[in-house]
């Protein structure tokens, strides 16, 4: 995950910012850099390695300065590469910018800068920021402070940012939008960060920057503050009271309710500029040159491993039952000891939120052997996976740091969402109609996670009565069988208990054996499709006194009454209602986990990326 850090006082910059760096080492990045000033040059050190690369590309070199800023970055726009990293200069070399967040219309904003004759060096947005401000200054004539402010009225999206000025070393700028800032107080000195953890060995007094706040800091101790608009704001200094990692989980407790509590915003993002429910359009970016053979695929094979399988099974339903296109699912892991019939004529798809998954990776390399055409669904920008695939699409869930991954899979599904729905328009399987209806209902899910997300304090006391059970059964039919499987997945991960998937209809073919008044059943009732034989199933379960925890569409009268608990969630389009369903699962997993004293955000035994076969 990005972070930025700057300084400005009396003292030699460049180690207080490697310091600096190396609290944020934790979090993981793909490069790192940092820019000082001195005697109007820049001292710019970037790497794509290790902390210790960035300091051994520093030896000897002319590092001094009392003011500098640094950055380690996680990929969103761009892969991983020195031109990509942090900081980034301005066409005429005066400005320099750290930036940690997304500018989301960086894409209409460079437009108009190529327009007046800006040329970039990188693929990031934050290099297009660091030249709009520039443009400004030149453009209205304004001061830098003027110029960031009018800039940044310009900006949709999250930003924390530092700017620096060649021209004046006594003066370093940083504004914030929904991505935290602290500045810290020192004796004739300020360090900024984006958060607490560089500041603890040097300061206890801080100024936590408010929302779409200018800070104007001097190298003589001089702090003012400004809003967007130019009023002139008195900081508030406090005490530093924040811990390791706590402004970055933004209020919540763990990392992992942060990212079930994203979802809203990121399903947005990974549909934003892909379709146009209006228009009736579907455009996924990064298959251009290969779209002929996407669109006429004999067959489509799916790749993945753990939830993004789950993921990957969804697809199959979803994109078979669009665009009439045969679909298989593999475990990654498993595909390449079989000898697997697979050729040209086959489009690979590989979903993964790392990118570095070793079993997903050895599939796409047999697939690849076999003149495969490869598409990655990704997350982490610039990753192996990534970088194998022909052609792909980045699913933009943002960092995921849980080990359990929730927000990552709720993307990937609106992936194959729109995979299938841009299948079926191209050949003929879904009518305009039908289309446009689904688009627009895609653009109310955010809405609808937003009041299932309500549901939080239900589940709460439900996780309360049943954190001791040994034993969870999840039941589901059709998307909700994937849906099923995912939930069981993610109880298994956090919270150590034993829990199964199953499709509904082979309950009796087994695993109504286990059910006694011990077994907790979660039953997945929201498709009207199936709708009547889960209520059988619900009765069979309570015929044998098990305990049956039922999500249900809003207004459901029937398993009201037979249920032990039911959650209910908005109504949604039936190939759209995975998005919805599963939310209720990833809360029932955290507040479990929590309540027995798991380590939610780290399960045991597990890791983030599993780099090995
Ligand atoms: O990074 P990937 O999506 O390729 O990872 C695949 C699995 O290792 C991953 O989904 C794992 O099952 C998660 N811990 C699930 O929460």
């Amino acid at each position: 995950m990005s972070g930025i850090i700057g300084y400005i006082g009396n003292k030699e910059a460049f180690p207080i910012l490697i310091n600096g760096l190396n609290s944020f080492e934790y979090r993981g990045y793909d490069s790192m850099g940092i820019v000082t000033l001195e005697n109007h040059q820049f001292h710019i050190f970037k790497t794509t390695g290790k902390l210790s690369d960035l300091k051994a590309s520093a030896a000897n070199k002319n590092t001094s300065g009392n003011v500098g800023m640094g950055h380690s970055r996680w990929a969103t726009h761009g892969e991983p590469s020195e031109k990509n990293a942090h900081p980034h200069v301005s066409n005429s070399g005066r400005l320099a910018l750290v930036h940690k967040g997304i500018i989301e219309n960086y894409d209409i904003l460079k437009g108009k800068l190529i327009n007046s004759g800006y040329r970039f060096n990188s693929q990031t947005d934050s290099e297009v920021l660091i030249n709009l401000i520039e443009e400004i200054s030149i453009k209205e004539n304004c001061s830098l402070e003027e110029a960031i402010r009018l800039a940044l009225t310009q900006v949709v999206g999250a930003y924390s940012i530092i700017v620096m000025d060649r021209d004046n070393s006594d003066i370093i700028y940083t504004a914030r939008k929904g991505s935290p800032l602290v500045i810290g107080i020192l004796e004739n000195a300020f360090y900024i960060a984006s958060d607490t953890t560089p500041l603890i060995p040097y300061t206890q007094k801080v100024h936590y920057l408010e929302e779409e706040h200018v800070a104007i800091l001097e190298s003589n101790g001089s702090f003012s503050l400004k809003s967007l608009d130019n009023d002139k704001i008195t900081p508030f200094i406090q005490a530093l009271e924040t811990e390791l990692e706590e402004i970055e989980k933004g209020g919540f407790d763990h990392f992992m309710l942060k990212e079930i509590f994203e979802q809203p915003k990121v399903i947005q993002d990974a549909y934003r500029g892909r379709m146009n429910a209006n228009e009736g359009w579907i455009k996924l970016g990064g298959v251009a040159e290969f779209s002929n053979r996407i669109n006429n695929a004999k067959r489509i094979i799916i790749a993945a491993c753990g939830t993004s399988w789950h993921a990957g099974l969804l697809g199959e339903y979803i994109i078979e039952h669009l665009a009439r296109v045969p679909v298989e699912v593999e475990y990654a892991s498993e595909f390449r000891y079989r000898n697997p019939i697979i050729g040209d004529s086959d489009v690979f798809v590989a979903i993964t939120q790392s990118g570095e998954t070793a079993d997903t990776l050895a599939a796409i390399s047999l697939a690849k052997d076999r003149q495969a055409l490869i598409y990655g669904i990704c997350n982490v920008v610039g990753s192996s996976i990534a970088r194998v695939s022909h052609a792909g699409s980045y699913t933009h869930a943002g960092p995921e740091i849980g080990i359990a991954s929730t927000k990552a899979f709720s993307t990937q599904v609106v992936i194959l969402i729109l995979m299938g729905l841009q299948l079926a328009n191209y050949r003929g399987t879904i009518s305009k109609t039908q289309l446009h209806q689904i688009l627009h209902e895609l653009e109310n899910i955010p809405h609808k996670i937003e009041q299932v997300l309500k549901v939080n304090d239900t589940i709460k006391e439900i996780a309360s009565q049943y954190y001791q059970a040994n034993s969870f059964l999840y039941l589901g039919r059709g998307l909700n069988f994937p849906i099923a499987l995912e939930g069981a997945l993610k109880l298994k991960e956090v919270s150590y208990i034993h829990a199964e998937g199953y499709p509904a209809g082979e309950m009796k073919h087994g695993p109504i054996a286990l059910i006694d008044e011990n077994m907790v059943v979660v039953v997945l009732a929201t498709n009207e499709s199936s709708y009547e034989k889960l209520v059988s199933n619900v009765q069979e379960i309570k015929a044998r006194k098990g305990k049956v925890i039922a999500i249900v569409n809003e207004g459901d009268k029937v398993l009201k009454d037979l249920a032990d608990h039911i959650i209910e969630i908005p109504k949604t389009e039936e190939i759209l209602s995975p998005l919805l369903t599963v939310v209720p699962l990833q809360l029932l997993s955290y507040h479990i986990a929590l309540q027995k004293g798991c380590n939610v955000d780290n399960p045991r035994n597990l890791t983030k990326s599993v780099m090995v076969e």
